[in-house]
């Protein structure tokens, strides 16, 4: 059954997540959708330093909008920084230093963010990596959940208030067509059972993604949620963590500005913000988060209860 479903999944990657399957989707493209000024919006971008985060920024922060970028590594992130204001002229562009790995931190910055901000219009949780061998945070959690899922969370969570108190209000995630092949797992939240897979673990956090993204637009109406696919795009984080993919794959991959198309897309069209809150979109489109035959759903009660899980562990690091 793995062996099917992979190859299902790879197949539709060949057809649509690749440079060809972008260029085929834009022909259905509205090219007036991107036509906007978001000129005193907000938005955060995590991971903003490279790759589809950095792109996403240089998109919007052409169109006018303030960007704060999240990065962990401040050298990296200031010279991202530079680029962008030379390559937009826009020099409403803020660096915040934070290692989502890092729970007590994103807890922290997040309340501080609160404290200094009056309000967020857009959070772009884009940052992500995938591990190749098991490794563990100074809380001794596996640092492919603590980035990818309880960083996101906890994020999210802290920001919300802030989020509900601005006007048109998103949040995307920058998950992965990988997900596709997973079911959510609640069971082996820190991998610490069973030999260390990175990738299976990268996609089973890229579905927690999409169910936390389902489950938040539940919860609050007000802010609209989205999370999505940027295809196969050439960025620093495909070529460390798969590199035979990477090698076999090079020229066919998108560039990171075609990844970012849809976080764009998402972040500041009005027929993006016109679609239902919490679902998954591939190429501004809405796409089912599950392939045929459906076997990755989950009851509700599995996907809140992987919530109170999150909102368990999230609360062992806030700071009181
Ligand atoms: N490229 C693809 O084909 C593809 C496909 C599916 C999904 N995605 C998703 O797209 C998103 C962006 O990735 P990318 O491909 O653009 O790769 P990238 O260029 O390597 O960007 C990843 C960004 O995330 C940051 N990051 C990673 N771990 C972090 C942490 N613990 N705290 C703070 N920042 C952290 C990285 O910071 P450093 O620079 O310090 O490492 C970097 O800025 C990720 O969520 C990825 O899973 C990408």
């Amino acid at each position: 059954m793995s062996l099917y479903r992979n190859s299902i999944w790879f197949l539709k990657g060949i057809h649509e997540y690749t440079r060809k399957g972008f260029e085929s989707a834009a022909k259905r493209f509205v090219e007036k959708d991107l036509d906007v000024s978001v000129a005193g919006r907000s938005f955060m971008i995590t991971g903003a330093s490279s790759g589809i985060g950095k792109a996403a920024a240089i998109a919007i922060a052409k169109r006018g909008g303030v960007i704060h970028m999240v990065c962990r590594n401040k050298d990296k992130a200031e010279e991202a920084r530079g680029d962008i204001i030379r390559e937009t002229a826009n020099k409403e562009i803020h660096v915040h230093i934070l290692d989502l790995s890092e729970p007590r931190k994103v807890w922290e910055f997040a309340e501080a963010f609160k404290k200094k901000y009056k309000s967020l219009n857009v959070l772009i949780n884009n940052a992500g990596s995938m591990m190749n061998e098991r490794e563990v945070n100074t809380d001794g959690l596996e640092k492919s959940f603590a980035t990818n899922t309880l960083g996101v969370y906890i994020l999210t969570k802290s920001l919300i208030p802030l989020l509900e108190k601005s006007s048109d209000p998103r949040v995307i995630t920058v998950s992965s067509g990988g997900m596709l092949v997973q079911k959510l797992r609640t069971g082996n939240l820190q991998s610490e059972r069973g030999p260390f897979d990175g990738t299976k673990v990268y996609a089973q956090n890229k579905r927690q993604q999409v169910v936390m993204t389902e489950q938040w637009a539940k919860t609050h109406d007000s802010i609209h949620f989205s999370v999505m696919h940027p295809g196969w795009a050439d960025t620093p984080a495909v070529a460390a963590a798969r590199p035979d993919f990477y090698r076999s794959m090079q020229h066919k991959l998108r560039s990171p500005e075609q990844g970012a198309d849809t976080v764009v897309w998402l972040a500041v069209s009005e027929a993006a913000a016109a679609k239902p809150s919490g679902r998954f979109f591939q190429d501004r489109r809405m796409v089912s988060a599950h392939l045929p035959l459906a076997w990755t759903r989950s009851p509700q009660d599995r996907e809140q209860k992987f919530m109170v899980l999150l909102e368990e562990i999230g609360k062992t690091f806030q700071p009181h």
